[in-house]
């Protein structure tokens, strides 16, 4: 079945009021290409003020804590996300995993919460370098999809971002047989866990994507998409690689 290629803007620890401008100007731009689907992901502070400047645009929490509420000084809770008008949320991010020490158990956890809270997840995993150049990587990103992916949910409410931590901001991406060769393992893995459910899921990939390279990463097999870090924070350098996506789904 065809699926509906997605591009989702990961803004990280970027942005304050002065970048509402900028993601009107992505979704002004991006409302044409009505065959694919367009999300940003600011950080918690901005995400009800461009929910509100926004109605209708999908706007996303970069990750969200286990629990529905409680002592947990510093971390926002998924309902939290959903009451401030977001519909999506990260889990899993290298930059939690490997900075905030995060397992594939927390991870699961943040996603069934989220799952629960009625947001949809985009859940990410990826090798080091290290582990890449040893040729483990697939190993090492089943390892982490079984780990992380909670039992059950709807194909249409999570998707998988595969990101080599070596290419996140670095310039450097895999080459396309690479990436062909990890999303088909990440499929093959769904489809044996999942069954047909797992042709309904889309499996983005992330990773210094960007306008000129959009085109040929976005068109891999079993590529439905891409997670995009830097080049998400202008419309700029982000409206392309929009425009790249709709050129794929024609
Ligand atoms: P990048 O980040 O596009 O800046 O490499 C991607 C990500 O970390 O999601």
């Amino acid at each position: 079945m065809a699926r509906r290629k997605y591009v989702v803007g990961n803004w990280k620890m970027n942005g304050g009021s002065a970048a509402i401008g900028e993601a009107e100007a992505i979704f002004a731009a991006a409302a044409p290409h009505t065959s694919v689907d367009v999300a940003i992901c600011p950080p918690f502070t901005l995400i009800g003020t461009l929910a509100a400047a926004l109605p209708g645009a999908t706007i996303g929490g970069q990750d969200c804590h286990h629990a529905a509420s409680g002592a947990f000084t510093g971390s926002v809770a998924a309902p939290m996300l959903v009451d401030a008008g977001a519909t999506l949320v990260i889990v899993g991010h290298s930059e939690r995993r490997d900075g905030c020490g995060e397992t594939d158990a927390d991870v699961q956890a943040k996603a069934e919460a989220a799952l629960g809270a009625g947001l949809t997840v985009i859940l990410c995993v990826g090798e080091p370098r290290a582990v890449r150049e040893s040729g483990g990587a697939i190993d090492h990103v089943l390892a982490q999809v079984a780990g992380s992916l909670p039992a059950a949910f709807a194909a249409n409410r999570l998707a998988i971002a595969y990101e080599p931590i070596w290419a996140i901001g670095t310039g450097l991406v895999p080459t396309v047989a690479d990436v062909e060769a990890m999303h088909g393992a990440i499929r093959a893995a769904l489809a044996t866990r999942f069954g047909g459910a797992a042709q309904e899921m889309r499996i983005l990939y992330g990773g210094s994507v960007n306008g000129e390279n959009a085109a040929e990463l976005l068109g891999a097999r079993d590529v439905d998409g891409a997670l995009v870090g830097g080049a998400s924070l202008t419309a700029g350098k982000f409206v392309p690689i929009i425009a790249a996506a709709a050129e794929l789904a024609g």
